[in-house]
């Protein structure tokens, strides 16, 4: 039974409530509920809560991260453009202070040069980009290994 303790708050960015119809030569066809499913079944293999969010709003972002050490032992998070723009969800993901890893469904280092440069990255534990949906699968497997070795 999930609780607090194992708990994953998986957080979503800006345009991410768009895939399936958003650019699918990049990101292909997977809906973000597609994803959320992916996310379901994998955790449930792996013993662990799943809380699976999406907000276009920086700030609202920034609120459930300041919220996630009351309902959460972890956080992935996929955080759109706001990657590669937010010293404000970077400080709140330092603030947390949980095991974090870093979700993007395409290979940001293969892309436009802006989209290297992540701000979230200097909090995260780890980052995976590149394997669409599998990436959050990849992230949860990380972050169980974590959980339990703690
Ligand atoms: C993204 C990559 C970002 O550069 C972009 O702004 C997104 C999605 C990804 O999952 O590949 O919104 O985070």
């Amino acid at each position: 039974m999930a609780d607090m303790v194992n708990t994953v708050l998986i957080l979503n960015g800006p345009n991410l409530n768009m895939l399936g119809t958003r650019e699918p030569e990049i990101y292909g066809s997977q809906t973000l509920a597609d994803i959320e499913a992916l996310c379901a079944g994998q955790a449930e293999g792996l013993g662990v809560g799943i809380d699976f969010r999406q907000s276009n709003a920086e700030g609202e972002l920034v609120d459930w991260i300041q919220g996630a050490p009351d309902c959460a032992a972890a956080i992935i998070i996929n955080a759109g453009a706001y990657t590669h723009t937010s010293v404000a969800l970077l400080d709140a993901l330092r603030t947390a202070n949980l095991p974090v890893i870093e979700v993007h469904l395409s290979n940001i280092h293969r892309r436009e040069a802006y989209r290297s440069t992540s701000y979230i990255s200097q909090a995260s534990d780890g980052m995976i980009c590149g394997f669409g949906g599998l990436g959050y699968e990849l992230a949860l497997d990380a972050l169980a290994n974590m959980l339990n070795s703690a």
